[in-house]
């Protein structure tokens, strides 16, 4: 490819070009600086590319994910949420030899050190999960010497903790913010499964996996399990470029999900949909409040900075709401409010213009809530299916051996030199 060439203060500097395995095309701007004293500024980062990445693919104009070029519509119709963990951490889909081993890590490794679950004594009922999570994944750090070592066994091993683990103090959380005894996990039970049996088992009789239930979370993990560069993953490569520990990490990257613009847009649009309906489904007042600039309120789970198209997980988890509802026999109100809003919403000139269409987050909440999972814990749903795209970005940069600590500049906008004044004369 051609070099870019820029012309600042009438100096014309050659830049060199790359271009990525679907044809993408990027700027090497590393000599910027060096060559001109220049910085770019880009302030949310739509413009700037912060590595190269061969874990997942999007094309945002036409609507196309794919993890490791498998495409996600296929992987949520074929794949265990498992395989995908290995797909988006190894590269490869795991054969049967290998399918099973990593199967058998997840499953030795599930139970927490007894000591954690004092900490879980420490917080209020009312404590939100996702506090709860980001805190004890952190403590993680304390329990896994090895997660402070880059030798690739000790990554590999962290990694295999990590996915063991999380889902466990996922549920332990649940069950604490419910005051409900924790549920160990078993060895006879897939991820999945596993998660749900901690969930929802009653100590004093046995519980069944709900076969729908296991079906649905299966699909909902895998259409969250990565997403490229997205504002938690961009945070886990921020705060593991210092080559902090795995855990500690990780954390940084949970509590980047937590905010209503990211992962926590699946809690606010069910409330969204729930205020709608309580206000006689005035569609409308709330699509014209979306619009209003003087307004805080937006569409949650609209808008996307990378697609300008229908998202295609949102496709996914739409006509799986309809399936999951009809097979547990459930009419949830909510589904059809969400159905209305959206296509009023579409209808509308100024999310036409703006290319918004419905995200991830839109859909995935009627499925939660009809599993029986509390609002409140669907971000902490959205956590555990991202937590092998934050590892496979982790391992990556650090894998790769040519990662530099994460340093952004800035253009400094403050008052010049001045001297310092005492109190008394100020
Ligand atoms: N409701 C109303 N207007 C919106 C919405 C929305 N949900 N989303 C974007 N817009 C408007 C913006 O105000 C902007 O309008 P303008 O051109 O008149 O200024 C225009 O559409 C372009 O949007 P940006 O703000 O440039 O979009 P950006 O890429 O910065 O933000 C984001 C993307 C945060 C997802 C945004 O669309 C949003 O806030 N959506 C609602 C929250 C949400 O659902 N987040 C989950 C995203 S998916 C995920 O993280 C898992």
């Amino acid at each position: 490819m051609k070099n870019a060439k820029l012309n600042v203060n009438d100096e014309i500097i050659e830049l060199p070009t790359f271009k990525g395995s679907e044809d993408e095309v990027g700027i090497d701007i590393t000599s910027l600086r060096s060559k001109t004293n220049h910085i770019t500024i880009d302030p949310g980062y739509a413009n700037t590319g912060s590595c190269l990445s061969s874990i997942t693919f999007i094309d945002g104009e036409k609507g196309i994910l794919r993890y490791r070029g498998y495409s996600i519509e296929e992987l949520a119709e074929k794949a265990t949420f498992t395989e995908v963990c290995y797909l988006l951490v190894y590269g490869e889909l795991p054969n049967i030899k290998e399918r099973d081993k990593f199967s058998k890590s997840l499953r030795k490794h599930a139970n927490l050190h007894e000591d954690m679950k004092r900490f879980y004594d420490g917080f209020p009922l009312s404590a939100h999960p996702m506090a709860i999570l980001s805190s004890m994944v952190t403590a993680m750090s304390a329990f896994t010497p090895e997660s402070n070592s880059w030798e690739d066994d000790d990554m590999d091993h962290s990694m295999i903790k990590a996915l063991a683990k999380v889902k466990t103090i996922a549920a332990f959380s649940y069950r604490k913010s419910q005051g409900l005894p924790f549920i160990y996990p078993r060895t006879d039970l897939n991820y999945v499964e596993n998660f749900l049996h901690m969930m929802f088992s009653d100590s004093q009789e046995d519980y069944h996996v709900n076969p729908v239930f296991a079906e649905a979370l299966n699909l909902l993990l895998i259409l969250h399990a990565d997403h490229e560069q997205n504002c938690s993953t961009s945070t886990v490569r921020m705060a593991g470029s210092s080559q902090a520990n795995l855990f500690a990490t990780i954390s940084a990257g949970i509590a980047a999900l937590w905010g209503p613009l990211h992962g926590g847009a699946n809690q606010a649009v069910i409330e969204m949909l729930d205020t709608i309906k309580k206000d006689n489904c005035d569609y409308k007042k709330y699509v014209n409040m979306a619009k209003d600039k003087n307004s805080d309120f937006k569409l949650y789970g609209f808008g996307h900075r990378v697609y300008k198209n229908y998202d295609p997980r949102a496709k996914v988890i739409a006509k799986a709401a309809d399936r999951v509802l009809n097979e547990l026999k459930l009419d949830d109100p909510l589904l059809e409010i969400a159905r209305n809003l959206e296509s009023v919403a579409l209808k509308d000139d100024y999310f036409k213009e703006r290319n918004l269409y419905p995200n991830v987050d839109f859909y995935s909440g009627i499925i939660y809530k009809a599993m029986g999972i509390p609002t409140n814990m669907f971000t902490v749903m959205f956590a555990l299916g991202r937590l092998p795209g934050w590892l496979a970005h982790w391992h990556e940069m650090v894998a790769s051996g040519t990662s530099r600590i994460n340093r952004p500049r800035q253009i400094y906008t403050g008052s010049k030199i001045r001297n310092f004044i005492p109190v008394e004369q100020r």
